[in-house]
């Protein structure tokens, strides 16, 4: 019997990265999964990697219309839902005096309100279900502050507010709702930030690989995890603990 087996989850952001990485592993470890993003090819792609366990559904976080269509489908297709992870995100840097509206407005659409509709419209399906695991994306950037972030930072701080918002409210259906903070991992989006592979100033002397955050989501999602709600893991290498460890 494998961890997540008889279980379906709902992941977003799955076409690559991270979300790819916790997909991959939920459905080697028993999971259904339903991948959710706006990168058809790629998503398609790991879907297909993955098998009959696993489904693409076209979804826009920020689209309270797709959140509905990603919901029936999954019911159609394997009739419960009881697991989602609002991985989906999008950094466009920016400081304080020269943030673009264009960019803030995308990010709080991708990094906040999309995790908020995605728990609106699947929660209500993991009640009936009998309950699950929410897990949310944050970031080291909504614990501490890092220049040229202005809008990430914002939405990353704002995740873990609404973190424990619906841990509070979701705990009476059995809902569990738990937060990663990642610090920085070799994914596309680093590129954008320049740092991909960067280590400089991460005391464990390495960026994360992705499933260096796959193994903490999938964790959270856990039974594992049962006693855990409301909560926030980092995953950062230490960066986050303070000052003085390595410096490379
Ligand atoms: N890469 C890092 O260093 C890092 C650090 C901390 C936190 N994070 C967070 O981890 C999560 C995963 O990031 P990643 O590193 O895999 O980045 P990534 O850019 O490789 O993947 C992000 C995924 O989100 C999808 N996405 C973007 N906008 C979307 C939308 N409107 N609707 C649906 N899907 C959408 C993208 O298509 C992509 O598949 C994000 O929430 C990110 O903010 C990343």
């Amino acid at each position: 019997m494998r961890e997540f087996d008889g279980r379906v989850v709902v992941v977003t952001g799955g076409a690559r990265g991270q979300g790819a990485a916790i997909a991959s592993r939920l459905a080697r470890d028993g999971a259904s999964v339903v991948v959710g993003d706006i990168l058809a090819d790629e998503a398609r792609a790991i879907v297909a990697s993955i098998g009959d366990a696993a489904m693409f559904v076209p979804l826009d976080v920020g689209d309270e219309d797709a959140w509905r269509h990603l919901r029936d489908a999954a019911m159609e297709r394997f009739g419960h839902i009881d697991g989602l992870v609002n991985n989906a995100g999008l950094l466009r840097p920016g400081t304080i005096t020269d943030a673009e509206v264009g960019d803030l407005r995308a990010m709080i659409d991708v990094n906040l309100l999309g995790p908020i509709l995605g728990i609106k419209h699947i929660a209500p399906a993991i009640a009936e279900a009998g309950g699950g695991a929410i897990v949310n994306t944050s970031s080291v950037a909504g614990a501490a502050g890092i220049t040229g972030l202005t809008g990430y930072a914002a939405t990353k701080f704002a995740i873990r507010g609404v973190t424990r918002v619906a841990a509070l409210e979701l705990a009476s259906a059995a809902i569990r709702v738990n937060c990663v903070l990642p610090g920085r991992v070799d994914s596309d989006m680093s590129d954008i930030a320049g740092s991909r592979r960067d280590a400089r100033g991460i005391p464990l002397g390495r960026v994360a690989e992705l499933d260096d955050v796959a193994r903490v989501v999938t964790w959270l999602l856990s039974d594992a995890a049962s006693y855990c709600t409301g909560t926030d893991i980092v995953v950062d290498g230490g960066v986050l603990a303070g000052f003085g460890g390595r410096r490379a």
